[in-house]
């Protein structure tokens, strides 16, 4: 590469390490809060396997309540897929998690030790929990490892002198990341020209650099084709047990895949939990059948 290649290549990233400081000004605290991580608020504890606990939380809007004393705990390296008919709660659910909206009552922690109720939407995503939007936002005119070396930066200070060189171990990260989410021989593509689905693993790639002990995944496979659903479902089946995963999905066949018909799957109605259990279970129980069928 010739010098002045070089130097427009640093030019354009140092110019969207910028763009991506002033993000943290968005809804969803930006690309800062969902990518950074530091660990001054110290380690979360997971001697007791529990990675996530939520108990009886009530989130109400204008006295309707979109989660109603809900109860839900999820164990470290768990695959916990939560289904239920629009408007149950789920997004709000993770909408609580991730600290965008503060429940009325209840309690959340992370590990036994992290009450999230006390921790801002950054503090959040810097403790290790990542969460993915529906929305594919990746940055568009960068390629697919510039991508996931964007979202190595782990703080403020570290941005700065982030593209100046990584270190071994970073690359040995990004390769890793690639070959978890397919894009190996896509490292140098623009992400703006990938497939919905390529973007959306880009995404997830983005998150995983900052190796989250939690991934929260609303509606993952929306508008993926067949085939990219199946290959997502063994990118998070790749994903248990390293990280616990809440998977939010109305696409049955893709829960089905992800179970392998042994895991539990949590159904959510009106801001609570309406059943729990094996996927053909639940998916016979006459409640569920109820809601479902809006009776
Ligand atoms: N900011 C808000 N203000 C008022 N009502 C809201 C707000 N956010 C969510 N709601 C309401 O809370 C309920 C739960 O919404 P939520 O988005 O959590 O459902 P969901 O289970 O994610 O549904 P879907 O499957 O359609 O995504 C809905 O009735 C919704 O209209
Ligand atoms: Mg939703």
């Amino acid at each position: 590469m010739t010098p002045d290649l070089m130097e427009e290549g640093t030019r354009r990233r140092e110019a969207y390490a910028q763009k991506l400081a002033a993000a943290s000004a968005t809804e969803s605290g930006g690309r800062q809060a969902a990518f950074s991580r530091v660990l001054k608020l110290g380690e979360p504890d997971f001697a007791h396997g529990v990675a996530l606990y939520l108990d009886d939380i009530t989130v109400s809007f204008d006295g309707f309540k979109a989660l109603n004393a809900l109860t839900l705990q999820v164990n470290v390296g768990e695959l916990r897929c939560i289904i239920g008919p629009n408007g149950a709660g789920k997004t709000t659910m993770m909408d609580c998690i991730t600290g965008k909206t503060r429940p009325d009552a209840g309690r959340a922690h992370f590990g036994s030790t992290i009450d999230l109720l006390r921790l801002t939407e950054a503090e959040i995503a810097q403790i290790g929990i990542g969460r993915k939007f529906q929305k594919p936002t990746v940055y568009e005119e960068l390629s697919v490892f510039e991508n996931l070396e964007l979202a190595l930066a782990a703080d403020r200070r570290v941005r700065a002198s982030l593209f100046s060189r990584l270190t071994g171990t970073q690359l040995d990260r990004i390769g890793e990341v690639l070959g978890t989410i397919h894009l190996k021989g896509d490292a140098q593509r623009t992400a703006g020209l990938l497939s919905h689905g390529q973007k959306q693993w880009l995404e997830i790639g983005m998150l995983l650099m900052q190796d989250p002990k939690l991934l929260l995944l609303d509606e993952p496979v929306a508008g993926m084709t067949d085939e990219e659903t199946e290959r997502t479902a063994e990118l998070f089946l790749t994903l248990e047990g390293k990280h616990s995963l809440v998977v939010v999905e109305h696409d049955m066949k893709f829960v089905d895949q992800l179970t392998q018909g042994r895991k539990k799957v949590t159904v959510l109605h009106e801001g609570s939990v309406l059943a729990e259990g094996l996927l053909s279970d639940v998916q016979n129980n006459e409640k569920v059948v109820e809601v479902y069928l809006g009776r």
